[in-house]
Protein backbone atom coordinates (compact mmCIF):
# COMPACT_ATOMS: atom_id res chain seq x y z
CA UNK A 1 0.00 0.00 0.00
CA UNK A 2 0.88 3.36 -1.05
CA UNK A 3 -0.25 5.70 2.23
CA UNK A 4 -0.50 9.55 2.76
CA UNK A 5 -1.16 10.45 6.29
CA UNK A 6 -2.31 13.74 7.18
CA UNK A 7 -1.18 15.56 10.18
CA UNK A 8 2.31 17.23 11.83
CA UNK A 9 2.02 15.96 15.52
CA UNK A 10 2.74 13.63 17.89
CA UNK A 11 -0.41 11.47 16.77
CA UNK A 12 0.65 11.53 13.69
CA UNK A 13 3.97 10.22 14.52
CA UNK A 14 2.36 7.33 16.00
CA UNK A 15 0.39 6.45 13.65
CA UNK A 16 3.46 6.57 11.15
CA UNK A 17 6.08 4.44 13.55
CA UNK A 18 2.46 1.77 13.72
CA UNK A 19 2.52 1.83 10.00
CA UNK A 20 5.77 1.94 9.18
CA UNK A 21 5.68 -2.19 11.15
CA UNK A 22 3.01 -3.49 8.63
CA UNK A 23 3.65 -5.70 6.13
CA UNK A 24 0.94 -3.64 3.55
CA UNK A 25 3.34 -0.52 3.51
CA UNK A 26 5.20 0.06 0.63
CA UNK A 27 5.69 3.58 0.71
CA UNK A 28 4.49 6.13 3.51
CA UNK A 29 4.58 10.02 2.33
CA UNK A 30 3.35 12.21 5.80
CA UNK A 31 1.78 15.91 5.11
CA UNK A 32 3.24 17.81 6.34
CA UNK A 33 4.92 15.67 9.06
CA UNK A 34 7.52 16.83 12.04
CA UNK A 35 11.44 16.17 12.09
CA UNK A 36 9.87 12.52 13.88
CA UNK A 37 7.43 11.42 11.19
CA UNK A 38 10.28 11.65 9.00
CA UNK A 39 11.98 8.27 10.51
CA UNK A 40 9.29 6.08 8.80
CA UNK A 41 8.47 7.85 5.56
CA UNK A 42 9.01 10.43 3.54
CA UNK A 43 7.60 14.23 4.66
CA UNK A 44 5.92 16.41 2.23
CA UNK A 45 5.85 20.39 2.46
CA UNK A 46 1.46 20.10 2.11
CA UNK A 47 -1.08 21.41 4.34
CA UNK A 48 -3.38 18.84 5.12
CA UNK A 49 -6.35 21.29 4.42
CA UNK A 50 -4.96 22.23 0.65
CA UNK A 51 -7.33 19.49 -0.95
CA UNK A 52 -5.86 20.50 -4.44
CA UNK A 53 -2.64 20.20 -3.60
CA UNK A 54 -3.09 16.92 -2.51
CA UNK A 55 -5.07 15.56 -4.91
CA UNK A 56 -2.33 16.30 -7.53
CA UNK A 57 -0.06 15.02 -4.92
CA UNK A 58 -1.85 11.23 -4.70
CA UNK A 59 -2.50 10.92 -8.34
CA UNK A 60 1.33 11.72 -8.65
CA UNK A 61 2.09 8.97 -6.47
CA UNK A 62 -0.55 6.70 -7.05
CA UNK A 63 -1.74 6.40 -3.67
CA UNK A 64 -4.02 3.85 -2.50
CA UNK A 65 -4.99 5.19 0.60
CA UNK A 66 -5.46 8.96 2.51
CA UNK A 67 -5.38 8.71 6.61
CA UNK A 68 -6.49 11.52 8.10
CA UNK A 69 -4.90 12.59 11.68
CA UNK A 70 -6.84 15.87 12.34
CA UNK A 71 -10.21 17.07 12.51
CA UNK A 72 -9.41 20.28 10.60
CA UNK A 73 -9.13 18.54 7.23
CA UNK A 74 -12.67 15.96 8.24
CA UNK A 75 -14.78 18.98 9.12
CA UNK A 76 -13.66 20.85 6.03
CA UNK A 77 -14.80 17.91 3.85
CA UNK A 78 -12.14 15.71 2.69
CA UNK A 79 -13.40 12.50 2.40
CA UNK A 80 -16.42 13.82 0.69
CA UNK A 81 -14.29 15.47 -1.74
CA UNK A 82 -12.53 12.52 -2.44
CA UNK A 83 -15.51 10.86 -3.36
CA UNK A 84 -16.74 13.62 -5.53
CA UNK A 85 -13.88 13.75 -7.96
CA UNK A 86 -13.50 10.93 -10.68
CA UNK A 87 -10.24 10.52 -10.44
CA UNK A 88 -9.90 10.35 -6.35
CA UNK A 89 -13.46 8.60 -5.86
CA UNK A 90 -11.50 4.94 -5.19
CA UNK A 91 -8.97 5.93 -2.89
CA UNK A 92 -10.29 5.48 0.07
CA UNK A 93 -10.13 8.20 3.14
CA UNK A 94 -10.07 7.16 6.71
CA UNK A 95 -11.41 9.42 8.64
CA UNK A 96 -15.76 10.77 8.32
CA UNK A 97 -17.77 12.41 6.12
CA UNK A 98 -18.08 16.18 5.91
CA UNK A 99 -21.81 16.28 8.08
CA UNK A 100 -20.02 12.90 10.48
CA UNK A 101 -17.53 14.93 11.34
CA UNK A 102 -20.14 17.30 12.63
CA UNK A 103 -19.93 15.13 16.08
CA UNK A 104 -17.19 17.26 17.12
CA UNK A 105 -17.21 20.15 14.46
CA UNK A 106 -20.64 21.18 16.11
CA UNK A 107 -21.42 20.76 20.20
CA UNK A 108 -25.19 20.92 18.97
CA UNK A 109 -25.17 18.12 15.98
CA UNK A 110 -23.44 16.44 18.48
CA UNK A 111 -25.88 16.46 21.43
CA UNK A 112 -28.80 16.63 18.73
CA UNK A 113 -27.32 13.25 17.67
CA UNK A 114 -27.30 11.75 21.07
CA UNK A 115 -30.48 12.96 22.39
CA UNK A 116 -32.39 11.08 19.08
CA UNK A 117 -30.02 7.93 19.47
CA UNK A 118 -30.98 7.53 23.31
CA UNK A 119 -27.11 7.92 24.36
CA UNK A 120 -26.61 9.04 27.89
CA UNK A 121 -25.25 12.63 27.98
CA UNK A 122 -25.67 15.80 30.54
CA UNK A 123 -29.06 17.74 29.63
CA UNK A 124 -28.59 20.33 27.42
CA UNK A 125 -29.92 24.00 25.44
CA UNK A 126 -28.54 25.78 22.58
CA UNK A 127 -28.69 29.59 21.79
CA UNK A 128 -28.44 32.02 19.57
CA UNK A 129 -27.76 35.85 19.82
CA UNK A 130 -31.36 36.08 19.01
CA UNK A 131 -32.43 33.96 22.06
CA UNK A 132 -29.71 35.64 24.39
CA UNK A 133 -32.95 36.34 26.61
CA UNK A 134 -33.82 32.83 27.00
CA UNK A 135 -30.19 31.85 27.52
CA UNK A 136 -30.10 33.82 30.47
CA UNK A 137 -33.36 32.36 31.54
CA UNK A 138 -32.49 28.98 31.08
CA UNK A 139 -28.90 29.52 33.53
CA UNK A 140 -30.89 31.18 35.91
CA UNK A 141 -32.74 27.74 36.59
CA UNK A 142 -29.83 25.65 36.48
CA UNK A 143 -26.95 25.15 39.47
CA UNK A 144 -23.34 26.27 39.50
CA UNK A 145 -20.75 25.24 38.17
CA UNK A 146 -22.43 25.98 34.49
CA UNK A 147 -20.93 24.64 31.50
CA UNK A 148 -21.14 27.00 28.23
CA UNK A 149 -19.85 25.84 24.76
CA UNK A 150 -18.71 27.41 21.65
CA UNK A 151 -20.87 25.44 19.19
CA UNK A 152 -17.78 25.14 16.41
CA UNK A 153 -14.36 24.78 16.93
CA UNK A 154 -12.42 26.63 18.69
CA UNK A 155 -9.03 25.34 18.93
CA UNK A 156 -9.78 23.45 22.24
CA UNK A 157 -10.51 26.31 23.82
CA UNK A 158 -14.50 26.92 23.34
CA UNK A 159 -15.59 25.23 26.98
CA UNK A 160 -16.04 27.18 29.67
CA UNK A 161 -16.94 26.30 33.01
CA UNK A 162 -17.98 28.92 35.25
CA UNK A 163 -18.96 29.42 39.28
CA UNK A 164 -21.24 32.28 39.28
CA UNK A 165 -24.64 33.42 37.07
CA UNK A 166 -23.19 37.18 36.51
CA UNK A 167 -20.26 35.54 34.89
CA UNK A 168 -21.77 32.94 33.56
CA UNK A 169 -24.44 35.51 31.64
CA UNK A 170 -21.54 37.50 30.96
CA UNK A 171 -19.70 34.96 29.11
CA UNK A 172 -22.50 33.92 27.49
CA UNK A 173 -23.33 37.57 26.27
CA UNK A 174 -19.47 37.91 24.63
CA UNK A 175 -19.54 34.53 23.39
CA UNK A 176 -23.10 35.09 21.06
CA UNK A 177 -23.39 39.02 20.90
CA UNK A 178 -19.66 39.73 20.58
CA UNK A 179 -18.10 36.41 18.75
CA UNK A 180 -15.61 35.35 21.55
CA UNK A 181 -14.81 32.71 19.37
CA UNK A 182 -15.62 34.30 15.93
CA UNK A 183 -18.33 32.20 13.90
CA UNK A 184 -17.57 29.28 15.93
CA UNK A 185 -19.50 31.06 18.94
CA UNK A 186 -22.61 32.23 16.84
CA UNK A 187 -24.49 29.16 18.40
CA UNK A 188 -23.47 28.27 22.32
CA UNK A 189 -24.37 24.96 24.13
CA UNK A 190 -25.40 25.53 27.77
CA UNK A 191 -25.17 21.99 29.54
CA UNK A 192 -25.90 20.32 33.10
CA UNK A 193 -22.50 19.90 34.76
CA UNK A 194 -21.29 16.60 35.55
CA UNK A 195 -18.64 15.41 37.70
CA UNK A 196 -16.73 12.57 37.50
CA UNK A 197 -13.50 11.05 36.45
CA UNK A 198 -12.84 11.06 32.85
CA UNK A 199 -11.69 8.81 30.02
CA UNK A 200 -11.10 8.57 26.59
CA UNK A 201 -12.19 5.36 24.44
CA UNK A 202 -11.65 4.99 21.03
CA UNK A 203 -13.50 2.84 18.30
CA UNK A 204 -12.34 2.27 14.45
CA UNK A 205 -15.72 1.87 12.11
CA UNK A 206 -16.39 1.09 9.00
CA UNK A 207 -19.72 1.91 9.25
CA UNK A 208 -21.36 -1.40 9.94
CA UNK A 209 -18.98 -2.71 12.68
CA UNK A 210 -16.50 -1.65 14.65
CA UNK A 211 -13.49 -2.55 16.90
CA UNK A 212 -12.81 -1.21 20.11
CA UNK A 213 -9.40 0.20 20.87
CA UNK A 214 -7.11 0.40 24.06
CA UNK A 215 -8.84 3.00 26.04
CA UNK A 216 -6.78 6.16 27.93
CA UNK A 217 -6.86 8.77 30.16
CA UNK A 218 -5.48 12.70 29.10
CA UNK A 219 -4.43 15.01 31.25
CA UNK A 220 -5.01 17.98 29.90
CA UNK A 221 -4.23 20.92 32.42
CA UNK A 222 -0.86 22.39 32.17
CA UNK A 223 -0.32 22.22 36.31
CA UNK A 224 -0.01 18.76 38.71
CA UNK A 225 -3.00 18.34 40.45
CA UNK A 226 -4.52 18.69 37.49
CA UNK A 227 -4.40 22.64 37.96
CA UNK A 228 -4.15 25.57 35.91
CA UNK A 229 -5.02 26.64 32.04
CA UNK A 230 -6.48 23.44 29.52
CA UNK A 231 -4.04 22.34 27.21
CA UNK A 232 -3.98 20.16 24.21
CA UNK A 233 -3.05 17.15 26.47
CA UNK A 234 0.02 17.10 28.53
CA UNK A 235 0.27 13.02 29.08
CA UNK A 236 -1.76 10.09 28.58
CA UNK A 237 -1.68 6.04 30.04
CA UNK A 238 -3.28 2.79 29.18
CA UNK A 239 -4.86 0.58 30.03
CA UNK A 240 -6.82 3.04 32.67
CA UNK A 241 -7.85 1.21 36.08
CA UNK A 242 -11.07 2.08 36.62
CA UNK A 243 -12.16 0.75 33.04
CA UNK A 244 -13.18 -2.64 34.21
CA UNK A 245 -15.15 -5.20 32.44
CA UNK A 246 -18.61 -3.68 33.98
CA UNK A 247 -17.32 -0.12 32.70
CA UNK A 248 -16.49 -0.95 29.62
CA UNK A 249 -19.75 -3.20 28.75
CA UNK A 250 -21.69 -0.70 29.80
CA UNK A 251 -19.87 2.16 27.42
CA UNK A 252 -20.01 -0.42 24.66
CA UNK A 253 -23.72 -1.27 25.13
CA UNK A 254 -25.14 2.03 25.55
CA UNK A 255 -22.51 4.79 24.11
CA UNK A 256 -20.42 2.41 21.29
CA UNK A 257 -23.23 0.53 19.64
CA UNK A 258 -25.96 3.59 19.57
CA UNK A 259 -23.84 5.61 18.02
CA UNK A 260 -22.04 3.28 15.13
CA UNK A 261 -26.13 2.08 14.55
CA UNK A 262 -27.38 5.62 14.76
CA UNK A 263 -24.78 7.13 12.28
CA UNK A 264 -26.00 4.14 10.01
CA UNK A 265 -29.59 4.39 10.73
CA UNK A 266 -28.92 8.26 9.88
CA UNK A 267 -26.97 7.56 6.89
CA UNK A 268 -24.57 9.63 8.21
CA UNK A 269 -21.11 8.08 6.26
CA UNK A 270 -18.55 7.29 8.97
CA UNK A 271 -15.47 5.20 8.02
CA UNK A 272 -12.19 6.42 10.27
CA UNK A 273 -11.68 6.44 14.24
CA UNK A 274 -14.37 8.31 16.96
CA UNK A 275 -13.11 9.20 19.96
CA UNK A 276 -15.36 9.13 22.84
CA UNK A 277 -14.59 11.41 25.82
CA UNK A 278 -16.78 9.78 28.42
CA UNK A 279 -17.17 11.07 32.08
CA UNK A 280 -17.71 8.42 34.62
CA UNK A 281 -20.83 9.32 37.16
CA UNK A 282 -21.28 7.31 39.84
CA UNK A 283 -20.26 4.04 37.54
CA UNK A 284 -22.39 5.02 34.85
CA UNK A 285 -20.81 6.36 31.47
CA UNK A 286 -21.35 9.99 29.76
CA UNK A 287 -20.58 11.08 26.77
CA UNK A 288 -18.91 14.67 27.42
CA UNK A 289 -17.75 15.19 23.54
CA UNK A 290 -17.01 13.18 20.58
CA UNK A 291 -14.10 13.58 18.03
CA UNK A 292 -13.80 12.59 15.17
CA UNK A 293 -10.42 11.55 15.10
CA UNK A 294 -7.96 9.97 17.46
CA UNK A 295 -6.84 11.56 20.45
CA UNK A 296 -3.29 13.69 20.84
CA UNK A 297 -1.69 12.35 23.06
CA UNK A 298 -3.68 9.31 23.89
CA UNK A 299 -2.55 8.15 20.57
CA UNK A 300 0.69 7.57 22.04
CA UNK A 301 0.20 5.19 24.16
CA UNK A 302 -2.80 3.45 21.73
CA UNK A 303 -0.66 2.20 18.95
CA UNK A 304 2.06 1.05 21.06
CA UNK A 305 -0.83 -0.92 22.58
CA UNK A 306 -2.44 -2.44 19.22
CA UNK A 307 -1.08 -5.30 18.50
CA UNK A 308 -2.35 -5.75 15.61
CA UNK A 309 -1.61 -4.63 11.79
CA UNK A 310 -2.94 -1.05 11.64
CA UNK A 311 -3.07 -1.55 8.09
CA UNK A 312 -4.73 -3.98 7.80
CA UNK A 313 -7.48 -2.65 9.98
CA UNK A 314 -7.10 0.23 7.89
CA UNK A 315 -7.79 -1.83 4.83
CA UNK A 316 -10.73 -3.41 6.95
CA UNK A 317 -12.16 0.13 7.05
CA UNK A 318 -11.85 0.90 3.05
CA UNK A 319 -12.95 -2.23 2.08
CA UNK A 320 -16.22 -2.72 4.78
CA UNK A 321 -14.76 -6.02 5.87
CA UNK A 322 -13.52 -4.31 9.70
CA UNK A 323 -15.84 -7.51 10.82
CA UNK A 324 -13.27 -10.17 9.63
CA UNK A 325 -9.83 -8.51 11.44
CA UNK A 326 -8.92 -9.23 14.20
CA UNK A 327 -7.55 -7.24 17.07
CA UNK A 328 -5.06 -7.77 19.56
CA UNK A 329 -3.95 -5.69 22.14
CA UNK A 330 -0.45 -5.43 24.64
CA UNK A 331 -1.03 -6.55 27.68
CA UNK A 332 1.73 -3.82 28.85
CA UNK A 333 0.90 -1.01 30.22
CA UNK A 334 1.80 2.50 28.28
CA UNK A 335 2.08 5.98 29.21
CA UNK A 336 3.61 9.06 27.34
CA UNK A 337 4.60 11.86 29.34
CA UNK A 338 4.80 15.56 27.16
CA UNK A 339 7.60 17.32 27.10
CA UNK A 340 6.57 21.50 26.17
CA UNK A 341 8.18 24.80 25.69
CA UNK A 342 8.22 26.58 28.39
CA UNK A 343 5.38 29.30 28.63
CA UNK A 344 2.85 26.79 26.49
CA UNK A 345 -0.24 27.07 27.05
CA UNK A 346 0.19 30.50 26.78
CA UNK A 347 2.93 32.55 24.56
CA UNK A 348 5.75 30.53 24.15
CA UNK A 349 9.31 30.51 21.85
CA UNK A 350 10.00 27.61 19.23
CA UNK A 351 13.67 26.85 17.41
CA UNK A 352 14.93 25.36 21.10
CA UNK A 353 17.38 23.09 20.06
CA UNK A 354 16.70 19.71 21.46
CA UNK A 355 19.29 17.78 23.01
CA UNK A 356 19.89 13.86 23.51
CA UNK A 357 17.20 12.55 21.86
CA UNK A 358 19.55 9.24 20.39
CA UNK A 359 20.87 8.25 23.79
CA UNK A 360 17.01 7.20 24.66
CA UNK A 361 16.72 3.45 24.91
CA UNK A 362 13.74 2.79 27.04
CA UNK A 363 11.32 5.01 25.74
CA UNK A 364 9.97 5.66 22.37
CA UNK A 365 10.03 9.86 21.68
CA UNK A 366 7.27 10.87 19.63
CA UNK A 367 7.97 13.92 17.88
CA UNK A 368 4.66 16.60 18.76
CA UNK A 369 6.32 19.87 17.58
CA UNK A 370 9.33 19.72 16.30
CA UNK A 371 11.32 20.83 12.70
CA UNK A 372 14.81 19.58 11.52
CA UNK A 373 17.23 22.45 11.27
CA UNK A 374 20.18 20.16 8.98
CA UNK A 375 20.88 17.29 11.29
CA UNK A 376 19.39 19.16 13.93
CA UNK A 377 15.77 18.81 15.75
CA UNK A 378 14.48 22.16 16.89
CA UNK A 379 11.13 22.66 18.79
CA UNK A 380 8.48 24.26 16.68
CA UNK A 381 5.20 24.11 18.69
CA UNK A 382 3.75 24.26 22.47
CA UNK A 383 3.88 20.74 22.55
CA UNK A 384 7.41 19.49 21.35
CA UNK A 385 7.77 15.47 22.38
CA UNK A 386 5.67 12.97 23.59
CA UNK A 387 7.77 10.65 25.74
CA UNK A 388 6.15 7.48 25.80
CA UNK A 389 7.22 4.15 27.71
CA UNK A 390 6.07 0.89 28.29
CA UNK A 391 5.92 -1.73 31.70
CA UNK A 392 4.49 -4.41 33.17
CA UNK A 393 2.33 -1.73 35.37
CA UNK A 394 1.71 1.67 35.03
CA UNK A 395 4.04 2.72 37.99
CA UNK A 396 7.19 1.12 35.93
CA UNK A 397 6.13 2.93 32.68
CA UNK A 398 5.75 6.60 34.14
CA UNK A 399 9.58 5.45 35.86
CA UNK A 400 10.71 4.79 32.52
CA UNK A 401 9.02 7.93 30.93
CA UNK A 402 10.69 10.31 33.60
CA UNK A 403 13.94 8.59 33.26
CA UNK A 404 13.87 9.21 29.89
CA UNK A 405 13.22 12.69 30.28
CA UNK A 406 16.18 13.55 32.35
CA UNK A 407 18.15 12.85 29.25
CA UNK A 408 15.82 15.14 26.76
CA UNK A 409 16.93 18.71 26.77
CA UNK A 410 15.56 21.88 25.79
CA UNK A 411 15.58 25.98 26.64
CA UNK A 412 12.91 26.06 28.72
CA UNK A 413 11.06 22.48 28.77
CA UNK A 414 8.35 21.46 30.68
CA UNK A 415 6.35 18.87 31.54
CA UNK A 416 4.58 17.58 34.44
CA UNK A 417 5.90 15.58 37.02
CA UNK A 418 2.69 13.87 38.25
CA UNK A 419 1.25 12.22 34.98
CA UNK A 420 -0.95 9.31 36.05
CA UNK A 421 -1.21 10.52 39.85
CA UNK A 422 -5.02 9.43 40.33
CA UNK A 423 -4.69 6.33 38.78
CA UNK A 424 -1.43 4.74 40.07
P1 LIG B 1 -15.01 19.31 25.59
O1 LIG B 1 -14.24 20.19 24.67
O2 LIG B 1 -16.47 19.23 25.30
O3 LIG B 1 -14.36 17.97 25.76
O4 LIG B 1 -14.83 19.94 27.04
C1 LIG B 1 -13.56 20.17 27.59
C2 LIG B 1 -13.52 19.72 29.01
O5 LIG B 1 -14.49 20.42 29.77
C3 LIG B 1 -13.86 18.26 29.21
O6 LIG B 1 -12.76 17.42 29.02
C4 LIG B 1 -14.36 18.25 30.63
O7 LIG B 1 -13.27 18.20 31.54
C5 LIG B 1 -15.04 19.57 30.77
N1 LIG B 1 -16.48 19.44 30.55
C6 LIG B 1 -17.13 19.54 29.37
N2 LIG B 1 -18.45 19.33 29.54
C7 LIG B 1 -18.66 19.11 30.84
C8 LIG B 1 -19.83 18.85 31.63
N3 LIG B 1 -21.02 18.79 31.11
N4 LIG B 1 -19.63 18.65 32.94
C9 LIG B 1 -18.41 18.72 33.50
N5 LIG B 1 -17.28 18.97 32.82
C10 LIG B 1 -17.40 19.17 31.49
N1 LIG C 1 -6.42 14.70 24.11
C1 LIG C 1 -7.66 15.26 23.75
C2 LIG C 1 -7.87 15.45 22.32
O1 LIG C 1 -7.15 14.94 21.48
O2 LIG C 1 -8.82 16.15 21.97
Amino acid sequence: MRVLLLGSGGREHAMAWKMAKSSHLEELFIAPGNAGTRLHGTNVDMSATDFPAIKEFVLKESINMVVVGPEDPLVKGIHDFFLADAELKNVPVIGPSKEAAQLEGSKDFAKAFMMRHNIPTAKYATFTKDTLEAGYKFLEGMKAPYVLKADGLAAGKGVLIIDNLKEAKAELKSMLADAKFGDASSRVVIEQFLSGIECSVFVLTDGDSYKILPEAKDYKRIGEGDTGLNTGGMGAVSPVPFCDKTYMDKIENQIIIPTVKGLKNDKILYKGFIFFGLINVKGEPYVIEYNCRMGDPETEVVMPRLKSDLLDLLEGVATNTLSECDIQFEDRSACTVMMVAGGYPEEYQKGKVINGLNTIVDSIVFHAGTASDGPVVVSNGGRVLAVTSYGKNLEIALERSYNSISKISFDAANYRKDIGFDVV
